[in-house]
């Protein structure tokens, strides 16, 4: 089978299309013929870090998929052949502590498919049955493949880790990305006040499309003064914060006494300095999220296929162009989600 693969680590010039072996199927999988896989910040992260000494190269990314069931493992009775269906990209045990806890993406062992193992940037991918969903009509492949990862990261974050609650003023940083597109829509479920913040007048556009209240633009002057003038100098409720070290300090700076800063990401750089005196003098929590339990998963997925959260296709490319995919994506200039899809010319 096809799969858009790279043989070490780097940028988008890396990647290539390749034969490979189309996988196996075990008793408790099913095997997925791809129609769609869309890409996240996590895929450069997976091509740039990718340990030469531990990595089999070559080595393909893609952790949200969408397809047809092609083949059924022996002990699979949920699924048959042709089903439509979408993955939870999370790889746990089910035997931990935490996944005993219904914590799955705090597995001793969590990995994510297209890091820890081969991703759906394939024609094949054979998947764990139990993470397995099926899709209604009215989802399209290419959207389908732009919600499991982005969505299930900001549903937990938003609702389960900072419990954000309806009239509480949210900001949301890197607003046009997968998870900030995701999050600005469920933020508007919640019946949040949203200020999003993003870098372009078009982009601007688009983030009140999606619902956003505020949108700041962040190459256009002081936006944290903008943002202290819009909440009357108060601050912020909630922080969703994925930029990492560029805005972290700010960050936390915006947050009204007894706020919330929730982080997940660090698309700009992992170290940054916290001035401890906010944290104690401003009542502040600090709270961590990564990906999503099983039951999260399946309540944002049941909004998305209620139509009551959408997610947002920014661009589709064929398998053959993944690498420009790749580029696009580095480039910054996406409103939502890069998807290669595996019909298109
Ligand atoms: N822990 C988890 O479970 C988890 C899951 C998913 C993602 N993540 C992380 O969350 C982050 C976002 O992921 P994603 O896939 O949504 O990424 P993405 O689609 O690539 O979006 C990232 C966005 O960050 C903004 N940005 C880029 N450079 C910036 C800068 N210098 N200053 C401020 N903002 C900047 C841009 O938005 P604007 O142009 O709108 O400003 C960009 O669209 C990444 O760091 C990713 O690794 C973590
Ligand atoms: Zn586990």
């Amino acid at each position: 089978m096809k799969a858009a693969v790279f043989f070490q680590p780097g940028g988008p010039e890396q990647i290539q299309i390749a034969e490979v072996p189309r996988p196996d199927v075990g008793p408790d999988q099913v095997l997925i013929e791809v129609k769609a896989c869309a890409l996240n910040h996590f895929d450069l992260l997976v091509l740039r870090e990718a340990n030469p000494d531990s990595t089999v190269f070559p080595f393909w990314g893609g952790a949200d998929i969408a397809g047809i069931i092609a083949e059924v493992g022996s002990s699979v009775a949920k699924f048959k052949n042709g089903d439509r269906v979408t993955v939870n990209p999370s790889l746990y045990c089910g035997d931990c502590e935490h996944c005993i806890g219904g914590q799955e993406s705090q597995c001793d062992d969590y990995g994510i498919t297209g890091d820890s193992i081969p991703g759906g940037m394939a024609e094949f991918i054979s998947v764990n049955a139990r993470d397995v969903m099926l899709l209604p009509e009215t989802l399209s492949f290419e959207e389908a493949a732009a919600a499991p990862l982005v969505y299930q990261t900001a549903w937990r974050a938003l609702m389960s880790q900072a419990q954000i609650r309806a009239g509480e003023d949210v900001l949301i940083l890197g607003a046009s990305g997968g998870v900030g597109s995701a999050s600005i829509q469920i933020a508007k479920l919640a019946g949040a006040n949203v200020i999003a913040v993003t870098s372009s007048t078009e982009k601007e556009a688009y983030a009140r499309q999606m619902g956003a209240d505020h949108v700041l633009n962040r190459t256009k002057g002081d936006y944290w003064s903008e943002l202290a003038a819009l909440t009357n100098n108060r601050g912020v409720d909630v922080v969703v914060e994925n930029t990492g070290a560029a805005t972290w300090s700010d960050s936390l700076e915006s947050l009204v006494k007894g706020g919330r800063l929730v982080t997940y990401g660090r698309t700009t750089g992992s170290i940054a300095e916290t001035d401890i005196r906010l944290i104690f003098w401003h009542h502040l929590r600090i709270i961590g999220s990564t990906m999503a339990n099983r039951k999260e998963f399946a309540q944002v997925m049941r909004l998305i296929f209620k139509g009551k959260l959408k997610p947002v296709v920014d661009s589709v490319y064929p398998l053959q162009q993944a690498g420009r995919a790749y580029q696009h994506l580095l480039n910054g200039e996406h409103f939502g989600k890069v998807v290669i899809s595996m019909e298109a010319e």
